[in-house]
């Protein structure tokens, strides 16, 4: 594609994004089309063998990526922890893609490098992260927190567990501790180390789903007498859940007690420390040998964009250097330099770091502090307007996610200890989540507080209003009146509706 022929297909698409971001406070939230009708909307094609004129595939496809996408752009998405995001990460995609430098060595770019270096610090810096904390950029979450496991595993070893791994008797004894809200990517974390899931100890929660920390001394005590070698502690700060925070603070207390790393998952909750009333226990991620944040949930990047800061500038390079003949990358006339591909699990390296440098400066750090607290108000909010509704039973509320089901009048009373009303209405509120996607007014997600399968409303986005989220109780309320006229068994009809 030649440059002025890029110009003209560029121009079209920039035109068209911009409209779609127009469109988008009234746009449908997802698409009506189950799987199959998605594929046949697709249709099916060979490869091609031949080239052809991208222009007119990529118009045709993009409106159909505009209209059949699920748009956590959209300000009725409250789905899962997936932000509203900044169009300026757009910009920021098309400029790094067009120069595609390798951020895995600095000599393959330089300015990509040294943006990123900038964009770690300022993570840092909008946390309040005192000293020198060091970090890497990645995917996401998962990858974030795994890349922390690994700093970890290396820094509390005693032996060189990256020769011996868990061929090493040792360590196979290594045991990790986290509550029991504890996000999933600690199983894939433990299962590609080797360790395997079974040394993951899940620690109980109080009534707040936060860690309780005389439990977590327990079963530190109790494994280090059994023998085994506790190596890392993980506190969340804001559970994939409800939004709960551990009490980190105490928990980082332990960890120096035993001589643990203490890492801290604030992949959702960690930009709220920056806010000026964040809780003492937010507050307590600052203790954290580590800490994974996700620029791409509360800080509005565009997917995909997570980091791991750690407080021990060489854990990093420690836990993932290797030196193969064939990367000569030393050599900057005696300058040091950050070659990246030493600091994670990647080595060519794509230049996320755009979107986060050109967010803190477009939004400044007053705007993402007013920006998180207006998202953590409107949960509030939605937890007032849910209570409100008699047809709705309210859980939980933290951070910026508020929780609640819907419940018929006449199962109200029966609504806990019966399990044949339980199981009803856990079935009828996923009833409700799938009706409320596919009717494209609103997405909600879920949570499961004990036995109970909640709606779960997460509020990271700007572009949300609180028109938004007051009509969000009434269209839930609406669909579970028809859902449950509709597939209420028999035998749990007959009270007055
Ligand atoms: C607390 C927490 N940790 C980790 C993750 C995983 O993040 P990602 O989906 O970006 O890998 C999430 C995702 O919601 C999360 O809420």
């Amino acid at each position: 594609m030649g440059p002025e022929k890029f110009r003209a297909i560029g121009h079209t698409l920039i035109d068209d994004v911009a409209d779609f971001l127009a469109r988008l406070p009234k746009a449908r939230t997802a698409s009506p089309l189950l799987p199959d009708q998605m594929r046949s909307k697709l249709g099916k094609r060979e490869m091609p063998e031949k080239g052809a004129d991208i222009a007119p595939i990529l118009k045709k496809f993009s409106r159909l990526f505009f209209e059949q996408s699920t748009h956590n752009g959209s300000p009725r998405f409250f789905g899962y922890i997936t932000s509203s995001a900044a169009p300026v990460g757009a910009l920021a995609d098309l400029l790094a893609a067009a120069v595609n430098p390798n951020v895995g060595a600095w000599a393959l770019s330089p300015i990509a490098t040294e943006i990123e270096n900038e964009s770690i610090r300022w993570l840092a810096q909008f946390m309040g992260l005192a000293g020198r904390w060091d970090g890497v950029l990645v995917s996401g979450g998962n990858m974030a927190n795994i890349v922390g496991f690994f700093a970890a595993r290396k820094a509390k070893a005693a032996w060189d567990i990256r020769a011996k791994g868990v061929a090493d008797p040792e360590s196979q004894r290594l045991v990790v501790y986290g509550s029991a809200e504890m996000h999933t990517w600690i199983m894939k974390a433990t299962d590609l180390s080797g360790f395997g899931t079974d040394a993951i100890r899940w620690i109980a929660t109080d009534d707040e789903l936060r860690m309780r920390p005389d439990e977590l001394r327990k079963q530190i005590a109790a494994d280090r007498a059994a023998g085994l070698h506790p190596f890392l502690v993980v506190g969340t700060a804001g559970t994939v859940g409800t939004g709960a925070t551990d009490p980190l603070p105490e928990i980082a207390k332990i960890c120096k007690e035993f001589d643990l790393w203490f890492h801290v998952d604030g992949a959702y909750g960690a930009p709220a420390v920056a806010l000026d009333d964040a809780s003492a226990d937010l507050k307590g991620l600052r203790l954290a040998d580590s800490i994974a944040i996700d620029p791409h949930k509360w800080l509005y990047s565009s997917i995909e964009a997570g980091c791991l800061l750690t407080r021990h500038p060489d854990a990093l390079r420690d836990a993932f250097a290797f030196k193969p003949p064939y990367y000569q990358f030393d050599d900057n006339e005696g300058q040091e330099v950050k070659n990246y591909f030493e600091y994670g699990p990647q080595n060519t390296r794509g230049f996320r770091a755009l979107k986060i440098w050109l967010g803190f400066q477009q939004a400044g750090a007053s705007g993402y502090r007013r920006m998180i607290a207006d998202d953590i108000e409107l949960a509030h909010r939605l937890h007032e307007f849910v209570g409100k509704q008699e047809l709705l039973e309210q859980g939980t509320v933290a951070l910026s996610i508020s929780t609640f089901r819907f419940v018929p009048a006449d199962l109200r009373r029966r609504s806990r200890g019966d399990k044949a009303v339980t199981d009803y209405l856990n079935e009828l509120n996923a009833r409700i989540a799938t009706a409320l996607r596919l009717s494209g007014g609103a997405f909600v997600s879920n949570a499961h507080i004990e036995d109970r399968y909640m709606l779960r409303a997460c509020i990271v986005n700007f572009r949300t209003t609180l028109d938004d989220v007051r009509l969000l109780p009434e269209l839930i309320v609406g669909i579970g009146r028809e859902i449950d006229e509709r597939i209420r068994p028999k035998e749990l009809r007959g009270g007055k509706r």
